[in-house]
């Protein structure tokens, strides 16, 4: 990968109903038990919730979704299309998502991710991610164990 394609930095914008065509192409290439169009749809209606889209020349190449619960907040999920990987946009959209629940006060961040998913563990290990437990059989497609991760970002004061 030439350092020129290293230095693309994405736009991050909020996520919107048009971009779902998109959003979901993404997500039906990158899990196994993808979310459906509702899901998402029923997210974007909630001010609990912010979802994010990272966009190259306006096109989206990968988003983030999290939502807040009092003090804390949960990431829901995170990806980035397959022809775009290790341009440093997952790190990008994660420290995203970071910067903007630290701002409303947040003070953890949760998420869950596949045992077997050694990249995603090392992209959030690299962020500042801890290990906190694991949720037995959490997955299904293939059944599979959650591990739990945490980002404490202080009291947010
Ligand atoms: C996990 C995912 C979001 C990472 O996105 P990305 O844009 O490729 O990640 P980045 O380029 O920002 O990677 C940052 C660092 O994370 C680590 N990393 C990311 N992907 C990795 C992989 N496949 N293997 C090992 N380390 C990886 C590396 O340390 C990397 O730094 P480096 O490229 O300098 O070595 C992407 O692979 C993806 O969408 N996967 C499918 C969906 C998924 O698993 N989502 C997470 C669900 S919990």
């Amino acid at each position: 990968m030439s350092t020129a394609e290293r230095l693309t930095v994405p736009d991050i914008r909020r996520m919107e109903e048009s971009d779902l065509d998109s959003v979901m192409e993404i997500e039906c290439t990158s899990f196994s038990t993808p979310w459906s169009r509702a899901s998402f749809s029923n997210l974007l209606g909630r001010d609990d919730a912010s979802l994010w889209v990272a966009a190259v020349d306006g096109n989206v190449v990968g988003y983030a979704v999290v939502w807040y619960v009092l003090r804390e907040a949960e990431l829901g999920n995170l990806a980035v299309a397959s022809g775009w990987r290790r341009h440093g946009f997952g790190r990008y959209l994660l420290d995203w998502v970071l910067d903007k629940a630290r701002r409303r006060g947040t003070e953890r961040i949760y998420l869950e991710v596949r045992v077997s998913n050694r990249g995603a563990q090392e992209l959030y290990e690299r962020g500042g991610f801890q290990h906190v437990g694991f949720r037995r059989r959490y997955y299904r497609a293939p059944v599979e164990d959650a591990r739990v991760m945490c980002f404490d970002l202080g009291s947010g004061e």
